[in-house]
């Protein structure tokens, strides 16, 4: 089962910033940019580095290890050598909370 849990507020994560989070079971990142606030797994399709140590490149984040990209909204492989897409999760933000859907 899966339900909404705040995580953060707005003000932790600014514009262009990437945050780490553990959960429970549940590793992620939170990404903002200027269309708003994504999660995605926090581990790298392609050799499984933490994506909390990429970079914000509009709506693609960067795995650093060797240079893969994903699309933010859809998880999708934008650049190589990543084939696989990336688990995405969902968000809201109510207020000044962020909210992610999370797994018990
Ligand atoms: S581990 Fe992410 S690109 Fe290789």
């Amino acid at each position: 089962m899966s339900e909404f849990v705040k995580v953060a507020n707005t003000d932790d994560i600014p514009v262009g910033k990437i945050k780490g989070f553990e959960i429970g079971y549940n590793r992620f990142v939170i990404a903002h940019n200027d269309e708003g606030f994504f999660a995605v797994a926090d581990e790298c399709s392609h050799d499984s580095a933490p994506i909390r140590d990429g970079r914000l490149r509009g709506n693609e984040i960067m795995c650093t290890r060797h240079g893969a990209r994903f699309d933010l909204k859809s998880g999708a492989v934008t650049a190589p050598p990543a084939l696989v897409p990336i688990e995405t999760l969902e968000v809201k933000v109510e207020g000044n909370d962020i909210l992610v859907r999370l797994e018990d």
